[in-house]
Protein backbone atom coordinates (compact mmCIF):
# COMPACT_ATOMS: atom_id res chain seq x y z
CA UNK A 1 0.00 0.00 0.00
CA UNK A 2 2.73 2.63 0.73
CA UNK A 3 2.84 5.58 3.03
CA UNK A 4 1.47 9.03 2.10
CA UNK A 5 4.93 10.70 3.91
CA UNK A 6 7.89 9.58 2.62
CA UNK A 7 11.46 11.19 4.78
CA UNK A 8 14.84 9.48 2.65
CA UNK A 9 17.66 10.51 4.31
CA UNK A 10 21.18 8.92 4.87
CA UNK A 11 20.71 7.87 8.42
CA UNK A 12 17.65 6.34 10.15
CA UNK A 13 16.02 7.86 13.22
CA UNK A 14 16.82 4.93 15.69
CA UNK A 15 19.22 3.76 18.68
CA UNK A 16 20.16 0.04 19.15
CA UNK A 17 19.94 -1.23 22.22
CA UNK A 18 21.34 -4.66 23.04
CA UNK A 19 20.26 -6.57 26.48
CA UNK A 20 22.89 -8.35 28.00
CA UNK A 21 20.85 -11.54 26.99
CA UNK A 22 21.41 -10.16 23.31
CA UNK A 23 17.51 -9.15 22.97
CA UNK A 24 17.78 -5.99 20.25
CA UNK A 25 15.10 -3.01 20.90
CA UNK A 26 15.24 0.06 19.03
CA UNK A 27 14.25 3.44 20.34
CA UNK A 28 13.31 6.58 18.03
CA UNK A 29 16.35 8.25 18.27
CA UNK A 30 15.97 11.91 19.66
CA UNK A 31 17.59 14.09 17.01
CA UNK A 32 15.94 17.22 15.39
CA UNK A 33 14.97 15.85 11.80
CA UNK A 34 12.37 12.95 13.65
CA UNK A 35 11.27 16.05 16.60
CA UNK A 36 10.24 18.50 13.89
CA UNK A 37 8.16 15.38 12.14
CA UNK A 38 7.20 14.06 14.71
CA UNK A 39 3.74 15.60 15.10
CA UNK A 40 2.96 14.54 11.18
CA UNK A 41 4.41 11.08 11.39
CA UNK A 42 1.79 10.88 14.32
CA UNK A 43 -1.34 12.22 12.22
CA UNK A 44 -0.88 10.19 9.16
CA UNK A 45 1.37 6.85 8.16
CA UNK A 46 4.50 7.46 7.70
CA UNK A 47 7.87 6.00 6.46
CA UNK A 48 11.44 6.85 6.99
CA UNK A 49 14.50 5.33 4.29
CA UNK A 50 17.89 5.22 5.66
CA UNK A 51 20.85 3.42 6.71
CA UNK A 52 21.62 1.85 10.26
CA UNK A 53 25.01 3.07 10.49
CA UNK A 54 26.92 0.04 9.91
CA UNK A 55 28.38 -2.00 7.20
CA UNK A 56 26.51 -4.91 5.74
CA UNK A 57 23.90 -5.01 8.68
CA UNK A 58 21.37 -7.26 8.34
CA UNK A 59 19.37 -5.37 11.19
CA UNK A 60 15.78 -4.93 10.51
CA UNK A 61 14.74 -1.90 12.90
CA UNK A 62 11.10 -1.23 14.29
CA UNK A 63 9.97 1.63 16.19
CA UNK A 64 6.68 2.97 16.86
CA UNK A 65 4.81 5.44 14.73
CA UNK A 66 7.30 5.50 11.89
CA UNK A 67 7.32 2.89 8.54
CA UNK A 68 11.19 1.69 8.92
CA UNK A 69 13.20 1.18 5.53
CA UNK A 70 16.71 0.10 6.46
CA UNK A 71 19.30 0.16 3.25
CA UNK A 72 22.07 -2.03 3.54
CA UNK A 73 25.48 -0.98 2.77
CA UNK A 74 28.01 -2.73 2.38
CA UNK A 75 31.61 -1.95 3.74
CA UNK A 76 33.27 -0.50 0.35
CA UNK A 77 29.97 1.19 -0.11
CA UNK A 78 30.80 2.60 3.50
CA UNK A 79 34.30 3.52 2.12
CA UNK A 80 33.45 5.09 -1.31
CA UNK A 81 29.61 6.48 -0.63
CA UNK A 82 30.07 7.75 3.12
CA UNK A 83 33.83 8.37 4.04
CA UNK A 84 34.75 8.96 0.51
CA UNK A 85 32.43 11.00 -2.06
CA UNK A 86 30.04 12.40 0.72
CA UNK A 87 32.64 13.50 3.07
CA UNK A 88 36.06 13.08 1.84
CA UNK A 89 34.53 15.74 -1.72
CA UNK A 90 30.88 17.33 -0.98
CA UNK A 91 31.46 17.90 2.72
CA UNK A 92 34.88 19.83 2.19
CA UNK A 93 33.61 21.07 -1.51
CA UNK A 94 30.33 22.63 0.24
CA UNK A 95 32.29 23.63 3.06
CA UNK A 96 34.48 26.60 1.35
CA UNK A 97 37.50 24.32 0.68
CA UNK A 98 38.29 24.08 4.09
CA UNK A 99 40.40 21.02 3.34
CA UNK A 100 40.92 19.79 -0.20
CA UNK A 101 38.22 17.74 -1.84
CA UNK A 102 39.45 14.31 -3.53
CA UNK A 103 37.69 13.91 -6.74
CA UNK A 104 37.71 10.07 -7.74
CA UNK A 105 35.80 8.42 -9.78
CA UNK A 106 35.46 5.14 -8.30
CA UNK A 107 33.65 7.18 -5.26
CA UNK A 108 31.73 8.74 -7.70
CA UNK A 109 30.30 5.10 -9.20
CA UNK A 110 29.42 4.05 -5.77
CA UNK A 111 27.72 7.18 -5.02
CA UNK A 112 25.35 6.79 -7.80
CA UNK A 113 24.89 3.52 -6.94
CA UNK A 114 23.95 3.85 -3.60
CA UNK A 115 21.40 6.64 -4.14
CA UNK A 116 19.51 4.78 -6.69
CA UNK A 117 19.47 1.99 -4.14
CA UNK A 118 17.64 4.14 -1.49
CA UNK A 119 15.32 5.55 -5.10
CA UNK A 120 14.54 2.28 -5.26
CA UNK A 121 13.42 1.66 -1.28
CA UNK A 122 11.71 5.34 -1.63
CA UNK A 123 10.02 4.02 -4.29
CA UNK A 124 8.45 1.02 -2.57
CA UNK A 125 7.86 2.81 0.64
CA UNK A 126 5.51 5.16 -1.35
CA UNK A 127 2.08 5.34 -1.80
CA UNK A 128 0.65 6.91 -5.19
CA UNK A 129 0.51 10.44 -5.19
CA UNK A 130 2.70 10.78 -1.89
CA UNK A 131 4.94 13.28 -0.56
CA UNK A 132 8.57 12.46 -0.61
CA UNK A 133 11.06 13.99 1.27
CA UNK A 134 15.17 13.55 0.79
CA UNK A 135 17.33 14.84 2.48
CA UNK A 136 20.97 16.33 2.36
CA UNK A 137 24.38 16.02 0.60
CA UNK A 138 24.51 12.48 0.72
CA UNK A 139 21.36 11.68 -1.50
CA UNK A 140 21.52 14.32 -3.86
CA UNK A 141 21.02 12.24 -7.19
CA UNK A 142 17.68 10.79 -5.73
CA UNK A 143 15.43 13.42 -6.91
CA UNK A 144 15.55 12.31 -10.07
CA UNK A 145 15.92 8.51 -9.73
CA UNK A 146 12.86 8.89 -7.97
CA UNK A 147 10.87 10.79 -10.55
CA UNK A 148 12.20 8.59 -13.29
CA UNK A 149 10.51 5.48 -11.07
CA UNK A 150 7.52 7.54 -9.64
CA UNK A 151 6.75 10.59 -11.56
CA UNK A 152 3.62 10.79 -9.55
CA UNK A 153 5.01 11.50 -6.26
CA UNK A 154 5.70 15.13 -5.26
CA UNK A 155 9.53 15.25 -4.57
CA UNK A 156 11.03 17.45 -1.92
CA UNK A 157 14.79 17.80 -0.98
CA UNK A 158 16.48 20.36 1.74
CA UNK A 159 20.31 20.40 1.71
CA UNK A 160 21.49 21.11 5.70
CA UNK A 161 24.78 22.23 5.03
CA UNK A 162 26.11 25.27 2.93
CA UNK A 163 25.41 25.57 -0.90
CA UNK A 164 28.95 26.85 -2.31
CA UNK A 165 29.00 29.26 -5.03
CA UNK A 166 29.45 28.98 -8.85
CA UNK A 167 33.51 29.48 -8.28
CA UNK A 168 33.49 26.39 -5.70
CA UNK A 169 30.83 24.34 -7.24
CA UNK A 170 32.48 24.40 -10.61
CA UNK A 171 35.24 22.29 -9.65
CA UNK A 172 33.60 19.42 -9.15
CA UNK A 173 33.82 16.92 -11.92
CA UNK A 174 30.21 15.92 -11.44
CA UNK A 175 29.08 19.27 -11.88
CA UNK A 176 25.82 18.79 -14.03
CA UNK A 177 25.00 15.67 -12.74
CA UNK A 178 24.34 16.39 -9.48
CA UNK A 179 22.69 19.67 -10.37
CA UNK A 180 20.27 17.25 -12.64
CA UNK A 181 20.17 14.80 -9.96
CA UNK A 182 18.71 17.99 -7.27
CA UNK A 183 15.74 19.22 -10.29
CA UNK A 184 13.98 15.97 -9.86
CA UNK A 185 12.52 17.63 -6.80
CA UNK A 186 9.31 19.93 -7.02
CA UNK A 187 10.84 22.02 -4.04
CA UNK A 188 14.90 22.43 -3.40
CA UNK A 189 15.13 23.88 0.03
CA UNK A 190 18.31 25.84 1.08
CA UNK A 191 19.05 26.85 4.92
CA UNK A 192 19.37 30.66 3.32
CA UNK A 193 18.65 33.17 0.47
CA UNK A 194 22.18 32.86 -0.68
CA UNK A 195 22.10 29.39 -1.12
CA UNK A 196 19.16 29.33 -3.21
CA UNK A 197 20.55 31.93 -4.77
CA UNK A 198 23.72 30.21 -6.26
CA UNK A 199 22.25 27.16 -6.89
CA UNK A 200 20.06 29.88 -9.59
CA UNK A 201 22.76 31.17 -10.86
CA UNK A 202 24.55 27.53 -11.07
CA UNK A 203 21.61 25.97 -12.98
CA UNK A 204 21.29 29.07 -15.46
CA UNK A 205 25.17 28.91 -16.17
CA UNK A 206 25.86 25.12 -16.30
CA UNK A 207 22.82 23.84 -17.44
CA UNK A 208 21.47 26.50 -19.80
CA UNK A 209 18.28 26.26 -17.24
CA UNK A 210 15.67 29.25 -17.45
CA UNK A 211 16.13 31.07 -14.22
CA UNK A 212 14.02 33.76 -12.38
CA UNK A 213 15.57 37.22 -11.38
CA UNK A 214 14.28 38.43 -8.44
CA UNK A 215 15.77 37.77 -4.73
CA UNK A 216 14.56 34.45 -3.16
CA UNK A 217 13.39 35.73 0.13
CA UNK A 218 12.99 33.32 3.13
CA UNK A 219 9.69 31.02 3.25
CA UNK A 220 8.65 33.57 0.69
CA UNK A 221 9.61 35.01 -2.76
CA UNK A 222 10.61 31.17 -3.83
CA UNK A 223 12.95 31.22 -7.08
CA UNK A 224 12.29 29.06 -10.06
CA UNK A 225 13.67 27.17 -12.41
CA UNK A 226 12.65 25.92 -15.64
CA UNK A 227 13.91 22.73 -16.52
CA UNK A 228 13.30 20.17 -19.69
CA UNK A 229 9.10 20.60 -19.60
CA UNK A 230 9.13 21.50 -15.40
CA UNK A 231 9.19 24.23 -12.99
CA UNK A 232 11.15 23.50 -10.28
CA UNK A 233 10.56 25.79 -7.08
CA UNK A 234 13.53 27.01 -4.95
CA UNK A 235 13.57 28.19 -1.42
CA UNK A 236 15.33 29.42 1.67
CA UNK A 237 13.62 27.42 4.88
CA UNK A 238 16.31 28.08 8.16
CA UNK A 239 16.10 25.25 10.27
CA UNK A 240 15.52 25.51 14.21
CA UNK A 241 15.13 23.33 16.97
CA UNK A 242 12.11 22.58 19.10
CA UNK A 243 12.36 25.80 20.84
CA UNK A 244 10.26 24.92 24.11
CA UNK A 245 10.61 21.30 24.27
CA UNK A 246 14.26 22.34 24.77
CA UNK A 247 13.56 25.66 27.22
CA UNK A 248 11.30 23.17 29.01
CA UNK A 249 13.77 20.40 29.68
CA UNK A 250 16.57 23.17 30.67
CA UNK A 251 14.16 24.53 33.00
CA UNK A 252 13.61 21.07 34.75
CA UNK A 253 15.02 21.08 38.82
CA UNK A 254 17.22 18.24 38.28
CA UNK A 255 18.83 20.05 34.98
CA UNK A 256 19.39 23.24 36.82
CA UNK A 257 20.96 21.15 40.19
CA UNK A 258 23.10 19.39 38.22
CA UNK A 259 24.44 23.10 36.20
CA UNK A 260 24.96 24.02 39.80
CA UNK A 261 26.79 20.80 40.13
CA UNK A 262 29.26 21.14 37.39
CA UNK A 263 29.67 24.92 38.05
CA UNK A 264 31.12 23.68 41.58
CA UNK A 265 33.22 20.68 40.33
CA UNK A 266 35.23 22.80 38.05
CA UNK A 267 35.79 24.84 41.49
CA UNK A 268 33.02 27.63 40.38
CA UNK A 269 35.44 29.45 37.55
CA UNK A 270 34.30 33.21 37.58
CA UNK A 271 33.57 32.76 33.74
CA UNK A 272 32.65 29.20 32.12
CA UNK A 273 32.82 29.35 28.58
CA UNK A 274 31.38 26.27 26.72
CA UNK A 275 31.98 24.56 23.03
CA UNK A 276 29.66 21.95 21.92
CA UNK A 277 30.44 20.55 18.74
CA UNK A 278 30.89 17.01 16.46
CA UNK A 279 34.64 16.75 15.92
CA UNK A 280 34.90 18.53 12.58
CA UNK A 281 37.27 20.72 10.82
CA UNK A 282 34.48 23.38 9.58
CA UNK A 283 33.44 23.67 13.67
CA UNK A 284 36.31 26.38 14.48
CA UNK A 285 37.30 24.17 17.68
CA UNK A 286 40.87 25.43 17.22
CA UNK A 287 39.65 29.05 16.23
CA UNK A 288 38.10 29.26 20.14
CA UNK A 289 41.10 27.43 21.55
CA UNK A 290 43.76 29.71 20.34
CA UNK A 291 41.73 32.55 21.01
CA UNK A 292 41.59 31.77 24.62
CA UNK A 293 45.66 31.15 24.78
CA UNK A 294 45.67 34.58 23.07
CA UNK A 295 43.55 36.41 25.99
CA UNK A 296 45.36 34.56 28.95
CA UNK A 297 48.83 35.29 27.44
CA UNK A 298 47.67 39.14 26.73
CA UNK A 299 46.51 39.28 29.89
CA UNK A 300 42.87 40.00 28.89
CA UNK A 301 41.33 36.57 30.90
CA UNK A 302 42.95 35.21 33.75
CA UNK A 303 43.52 31.66 33.54
CA UNK A 304 42.74 31.04 37.45
CA UNK A 305 39.50 31.92 37.39
CA UNK A 306 38.45 31.08 33.94
CA UNK A 307 37.27 27.34 32.33
CA UNK A 308 36.44 26.10 28.89
CA UNK A 309 34.81 23.51 28.46
CA UNK A 310 34.87 21.74 24.92
CA UNK A 311 32.70 19.06 24.13
CA UNK A 312 33.40 16.96 21.74
CA UNK A 313 31.43 14.23 19.62
CA UNK A 314 33.68 11.53 17.59
CA UNK A 315 32.82 12.19 14.04
CA UNK A 316 33.69 10.25 11.11
CA UNK A 317 36.58 9.20 12.26
CA UNK A 318 37.97 6.72 9.16
CA UNK A 319 38.60 10.27 7.04
CA UNK A 320 42.00 11.40 6.99
CA UNK A 321 41.32 15.12 7.76
CA UNK A 322 39.05 14.62 11.17
CA UNK A 323 42.16 12.49 12.53
CA UNK A 324 44.60 15.55 11.72
CA UNK A 325 42.17 17.76 13.18
CA UNK A 326 41.90 16.11 16.32
CA UNK A 327 45.55 15.74 16.51
CA UNK A 328 45.59 19.32 16.18
CA UNK A 329 42.85 20.16 18.74
CA UNK A 330 44.32 17.77 21.14
CA UNK A 331 47.89 19.10 21.20
CA UNK A 332 46.56 22.63 21.53
CA UNK A 333 44.73 21.53 24.44
CA UNK A 334 47.63 20.05 25.80
CA UNK A 335 49.78 22.92 25.26
CA UNK A 336 47.25 25.39 26.78
CA UNK A 337 46.79 23.76 29.97
CA UNK A 338 50.60 23.08 30.58
CA UNK A 339 51.28 26.73 29.82
CA UNK A 340 48.31 28.14 32.25
CA UNK A 341 46.98 25.97 34.25
CA UNK A 342 47.87 23.74 37.66
CA UNK A 343 47.89 20.25 38.29
CA UNK A 344 44.46 20.99 40.23
CA UNK A 345 42.78 23.43 38.04
CA UNK A 346 43.60 22.78 33.93
CA UNK A 347 41.80 25.68 32.25
CA UNK A 348 40.38 23.60 29.07
CA UNK A 349 38.78 20.48 30.53
CA UNK A 350 37.77 18.66 26.82
CA UNK A 351 35.92 15.11 26.66
CA UNK A 352 36.01 13.57 23.40
CA UNK A 353 33.05 11.84 23.73
CA UNK A 354 28.91 12.57 23.08
CA UNK A 355 27.00 13.38 26.28
CA UNK A 356 23.53 12.46 27.22
CA UNK A 357 20.97 14.88 26.51
CA UNK A 358 20.17 16.40 29.86
CA UNK A 359 23.55 16.52 30.55
CA UNK A 360 24.34 18.27 27.92
CA UNK A 361 21.44 20.49 28.57
CA UNK A 362 22.68 21.21 32.57
CA UNK A 363 25.91 22.51 30.56
CA UNK A 364 24.51 24.89 28.43
CA UNK A 365 22.23 25.82 31.49
CA UNK A 366 25.65 26.35 33.22
CA UNK A 367 28.37 28.24 30.90
CA UNK A 368 28.05 32.13 30.87
CA UNK A 369 29.39 32.42 27.08
CA UNK A 370 28.77 29.75 24.14
CA UNK A 371 31.40 29.81 21.71
CA UNK A 372 30.17 29.30 18.65
CA UNK A 373 33.11 29.88 15.93
CA UNK A 374 32.73 27.87 12.63
CA UNK A 375 34.59 28.84 9.81
CA UNK A 376 31.20 27.94 8.07
CA UNK A 377 28.20 26.01 9.09
CA UNK A 378 24.84 25.96 7.58
CA UNK A 379 22.77 26.66 10.13
CA UNK A 380 23.34 25.30 13.22
CA UNK A 381 22.16 24.20 16.03
CA UNK A 382 24.06 24.31 19.31
CA UNK A 383 23.56 28.00 18.92
CA UNK A 384 19.93 27.77 18.92
CA UNK A 385 19.71 25.18 21.79
CA UNK A 386 22.14 27.20 24.32
CA UNK A 387 20.13 30.45 23.77
CA UNK A 388 16.59 28.38 24.29
CA UNK A 389 18.16 27.28 27.53
CA UNK A 390 18.25 30.51 29.21
CA UNK A 391 15.12 31.95 30.24
CA UNK A 392 16.33 34.06 32.21
CA UNK A 393 18.25 36.13 30.00
CA UNK A 394 21.64 35.44 31.69
CA UNK A 395 24.34 33.78 29.00
CA UNK A 396 26.17 35.10 26.43
CA UNK A 397 26.59 34.19 22.76
CA UNK A 398 30.26 34.35 20.47
CA UNK A 399 28.73 33.63 17.30
CA UNK A 400 30.68 33.31 13.98
CA UNK A 401 29.16 34.66 10.46
CA UNK A 402 30.15 32.11 8.54
CA UNK A 403 27.16 30.19 10.37
CA UNK A 404 23.80 30.04 9.22
CA UNK A 405 22.73 31.10 12.46
CA UNK A 406 24.23 34.36 12.24
CA UNK A 407 22.35 35.42 9.49
CA UNK A 408 18.81 35.79 12.32
CA UNK A 409 20.78 35.91 15.19
CA UNK A 410 22.63 38.96 14.59
CA UNK A 411 22.26 40.05 18.02
CA UNK A 412 24.66 37.69 19.51
CA UNK A 413 28.33 39.01 19.70
CA UNK A 414 28.96 38.09 16.27
CA UNK A 415 33.00 37.50 15.38
CA UNK A 416 35.06 36.95 12.39
CA UNK A 417 36.74 33.36 12.92
CA UNK A 418 39.75 34.29 10.30
CA UNK A 419 40.59 37.46 12.24
CA UNK A 420 42.09 36.95 15.74
CA UNK A 421 41.40 40.46 16.96
CA UNK A 422 37.66 40.09 15.53
CA UNK A 423 37.51 36.82 17.74
CA UNK A 424 39.36 37.85 20.45
CA UNK A 425 37.28 41.08 20.90
CA UNK A 426 34.14 39.35 21.07
CA UNK A 427 35.02 36.60 23.71
CA UNK A 428 35.92 39.46 25.93
CA UNK A 429 32.74 42.00 25.12
CA UNK A 430 31.00 38.78 25.81
CA UNK A 431 32.80 38.10 29.05
CA UNK A 432 32.94 41.69 30.41
CA UNK A 433 29.63 43.53 28.95
CA UNK A 434 27.39 44.90 31.87
CA UNK A 435 24.14 42.51 32.62
CA UNK A 436 22.15 44.96 31.01
CA UNK A 437 23.98 44.36 28.01
CA UNK A 438 23.69 40.54 27.70
CA UNK A 439 20.19 40.82 28.98
CA UNK A 440 20.03 43.25 26.21
CA UNK A 441 21.19 40.84 23.23
CA UNK A 442 19.80 37.46 24.88
CA UNK A 443 16.36 39.15 24.86
CA UNK A 444 16.49 39.41 21.51
CA UNK A 445 18.29 36.30 20.41
CA UNK A 446 15.67 34.26 22.34
CA UNK A 447 11.94 36.17 20.67
CA UNK A 448 14.20 34.68 17.46
CA UNK A 449 14.79 31.22 18.57
CA UNK A 450 11.32 31.06 20.14
CA UNK A 451 9.12 32.64 17.27
CA UNK A 452 10.66 30.36 14.93
CA UNK A 453 11.03 26.39 16.15
CA UNK A 454 11.70 23.21 14.03
CA UNK A 455 7.81 22.30 13.55
CA UNK A 456 7.15 25.99 11.46
CA UNK A 457 10.71 24.66 9.25
CA UNK A 458 9.25 21.21 8.27
CA UNK A 459 5.51 22.99 8.08
CA UNK A 460 6.28 25.88 5.61
CA UNK A 461 8.88 23.67 4.04
CA UNK A 462 5.98 21.21 3.38
CA UNK A 463 3.56 22.94 2.53
CA UNK A 464 5.00 24.74 -0.31
CA UNK A 465 5.65 21.45 -1.96
CA UNK A 466 2.63 20.28 -1.38
CA UNK A 467 0.51 23.48 -2.42
CA UNK A 468 -1.15 22.89 -5.80
P1 LIG B 1 26.07 19.39 12.93
O1 LIG B 1 24.72 19.02 12.40
O2 LIG B 1 27.03 19.86 11.88
O3 LIG B 1 26.69 18.36 13.80
P2 LIG B 1 24.58 21.27 14.65
O4 LIG B 1 25.09 22.24 15.65
O5 LIG B 1 23.58 21.85 13.68
O6 LIG B 1 25.86 20.66 13.88
O7 LIG B 1 23.87 20.04 15.35
C1 LIG B 1 24.60 19.22 16.22
C2 LIG B 1 23.66 18.48 17.18
O8 LIG B 1 24.42 17.49 17.85
C3 LIG B 1 23.07 19.40 18.24
O9 LIG B 1 21.78 18.98 18.55
C4 LIG B 1 24.03 19.20 19.43
O10 LIG B 1 23.44 19.41 20.70
C5 LIG B 1 24.44 17.76 19.27
N1 LIG B 1 25.81 17.55 19.78
C6 LIG B 1 26.97 18.10 19.30
N2 LIG B 1 28.03 17.73 20.04
C7 LIG B 1 27.55 16.93 21.02
C8 LIG B 1 28.16 16.24 22.11
N3 LIG B 1 29.48 16.29 22.35
N4 LIG B 1 27.34 15.52 22.90
C9 LIG B 1 26.01 15.45 22.68
N5 LIG B 1 25.40 16.08 21.66
C10 LIG B 1 26.13 16.82 20.84
C1 LIG C 1 25.47 17.12 9.57
C2 LIG C 1 24.89 16.64 8.25
C3 LIG C 1 23.97 15.44 8.48
C4 LIG C 1 24.71 14.37 9.26
C5 LIG C 1 25.27 14.95 10.57
C6 LIG C 1 26.10 13.93 11.35
O1 LIG C 1 24.44 17.64 10.34
O2 LIG C 1 24.19 17.70 7.61
O3 LIG C 1 23.51 14.93 7.25
O4 LIG C 1 23.86 13.27 9.52
O5 LIG C 1 26.11 16.06 10.27
O6 LIG C 1 27.10 13.37 10.53
P1 LIG C 1 27.17 11.80 10.21
O7 LIG C 1 28.21 11.70 9.13
O8 LIG C 1 27.56 11.16 11.49
O9 LIG C 1 25.81 11.35 9.75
Amino acid sequence: MGADFVVVANRLPVNKQVAADGTVTWTRAPGGLVTALAPIFDSQPGAWVGWTGSADSSDDPHVDGIDIHAVPLSAREVEDYYEGFANSTLWPLYHDVLVKPEYRADWWDVYVEVNRRFAEAASAAAAPGAAVWVQDYQLQLVPAMLRELRPDLKIGFFLHIPFPPFELFSQLPWRREILEGLLGADLIGFHLPGGAQNFLTLSRRLLGAETSDAPVGVRSDFGTVRFGDRTVRVGAFPISIDSAGVAEQAAAAPVIQRAEEIREQLGNPKTLLLGVDRLDYTKGIDVRIQSLERLFADGRLDPADTVLVQLASPSRENVESYAVLRDTVERTVAHINGTYGTVASPPVRYLLQPVPRDELLAYFVAADVALVTPLRDGMNLVTKEYIASHPDLDGALVLSEFTGAAMELDAAYVMNPYDPASTDDAVIAAVTDDDAERRRRMAILRDQVMNNDVDQWARSFLDTLTEE
